[in-house]
């Protein structure tokens, strides 16, 4: 393996538990992981699954080896190369692409969008995007401003630039189920202006990813669009970033999909193999574990060190609240970013209830040529005296100054440190955190897979617009 892991440190946490703490979850974790691989082999067997592990949605462990295997032996015929020939074809198609979906058909891109583009991709020239068309977002919300503002942008573009690429608008929609209200309604608007402005030619502006039967996969079949990409079974929504959900629009956006396979099938093979006190993803569940059990330490906080790993928070917030937010369990997971939010959530966190593990997300070297302070003859803000540091080295002084304050008040913190950010250490990190999420629900006896109670507000939903 030629890349780093990423690291979990925890040390200055640890050292507020008992001694010994986390060495005494090493049986029953070892039996957690043993049970999240043995599902694995039962969902690949065939045989019936239990009632009492339904839904089993184990599928995601080892696809990421699977789809490289495949990758390897049926090279141009391969799901990964069929991902990549599509996305390059909607790259020459048009120049804005709207990814439509919710959930967990939406947050796995969407973290990846913010994470490994420019903030200002959609700002700068098809060239300065290396051919990379703008990326919008719809379908994740009923927000009917936001959704008209896109529709008259996309129109206006279109009725500007005739055809030329920049005029054009391709559309990716995803749905597993393919009947979840939100995207669907969005497809339709969405699909109405792209039928208007490009006719016949939207048959090829328009993929679809869904599952093999639905109201999507039966609307596809009926439209007959020129690619349309299934999401396998097995694989739940806020597990399935590394199939075609978010790997079409990866694709799409240039991004090196197989480096984010790489990234995850390294991280399933540490998890297999690694022993307990080396292994990232057992010794990440026994932290968080051992302070919500024994210091009633119920909110875990995702402190990102740089807007860019924002959305890669959100899409764990998503995973853990609704893989183990049941039966009245699971922690509360929620998402910072600093040093933004020292200013607002920092107060709570080094003075409010004891109830926070704080684990930070820390982005390694930087992308671009760091940015230095100037010298300047005006002096009166005093800032000569850092004139020729880098931010880089103040963000360090800021998560060292942090991490002290907490340590000072006995504040529990971990660090979980990417090499950098890039596909391979965001593949390994999306693989952890939901081996993470499927251990800990093992660990406490809930079934992480399915999520029973957002039926309610969706059935409800339904009977107030008298739909079926
Ligand atoms: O994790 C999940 O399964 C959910 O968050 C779904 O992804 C979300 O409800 C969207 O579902 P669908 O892809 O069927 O539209």
């Amino acid at each position: 393996m030629s890349n780093p892991l990423l690291q979990y440190v925890a040390d200055a946490a640890t050292t507020l538990l008992s001694s010994g703490r986390i060495a005494s979850l090493k049986s029953s974790l070892l039996a957690a992981r043993d049970e999240t691989l043995n599902d694995v082999e039962l969902w690949q067997s065939g045989h019936p699954v239990p009632t009492e592990k339904q839904p089993l949605d184990a599928g995601f462990i080892q696809w990421p080896e699977e789809l490289l295997q495949d990758a390897a032996d049926n090279r141009e015929k391969s799901l990964v190369a069929r991902m990549e020939v599509c996305g390059a074809r909607l790259r020459d198609a048009a120049d804005s692409i709207v990814v439509l979906g919710i959930g967990g058909s939406y947050m796995g891109m969407r973290a990846m969008f913010d994470a490994l583009r420019s903030p200002f991709h959609n700002e700068q020239s098809r060239r300065t995007r290396g051919g990379v068309p703008r990326i919008y977002f719809e379908g994740w919300n009923v927000d009917s401003d936001q959704q008209q503002i896109l529709l008259n942008l996309l129109d206006q573009r279109a009725v500007d630039s005739p055809g030329s690429l920049d005029g054009r608008t391709a559309l990716i929609v995803i749905s597993k189920s393919g009947g979840t209200l939100e995207s669907a309604v969005a497809f339709r608007t969405f699909r109405a202006l792209v039928e208007k402005r490009f006719g016949a030619e939207a048959k090829n502006l328009i993929v679809p990813v869904t599952g093999d039967s639905g109201r999507l996969r039966n609307l596809s079949n009926a439209a007959g669009y020129s690619d349309v990409f299934s999401i396998p079974d097995g694989i739940g929504g806020r597990f399935s970033i590394l199939t075609p959900v978010g790997l079409l629009p990866a694709a799409a956006a240039g991004m090196n999909i197989r480096a984010l396979l790489q990234g995850a099938a390294e991280m399933t093979h540490h998890f297999r193999t690694a022993p307990f006190e080396t292994n990232i993803v057992l010794q990440y569940v026994a932290v968080g574990h051992a302070f919500e059990m024994d210091q009633g330490m119920t909110q875990r906080i995702l402190s990102t060190w740089g807007s860019k790993l924002e959305a890669v928070g959100l899409w764990y917030d998503q995973l853990l609240a609704e893989s183990l937010g049941k039966h009245e369990r699971g922690a509360t997971p929620l998402t910072v970013v600093n040093t933004r939010d020292l200013h607002s959530r920092g107060q709570q966190h080094q003075e409010g209830r004891r109830d926070k593990l704080i684990t930070n997300l820390l982005p390694g070297t930087p992308q671009s040529q760091p940015v230095t302070v100037p010298n300047h003859q005006l002096d009166h803000d005093q800032l000569n005296q850092l004139a020729g540091v880098t931010l880089p080295r103040i963000l360090q002084a800021a998560i060292d100054g942090t991490n002290k304050a907490y340590a000072d008040e006995r504040r529990p913190t971990a660090d979980l440190v990417l090499p950098t950010i890039n596909e391979h250490s965001l593949g390994q990190l999306f693989q952890m955190l939901m081996l993470a999420t499927v251990v800990e629900g093992r660990l406490v006896g809930t079934n992480p897979y399915g999520q029973p109670g957002v039926e309610a507000y969706k059935k409800n939903m339904q009977a107030n617009l008298g739909i079926r």
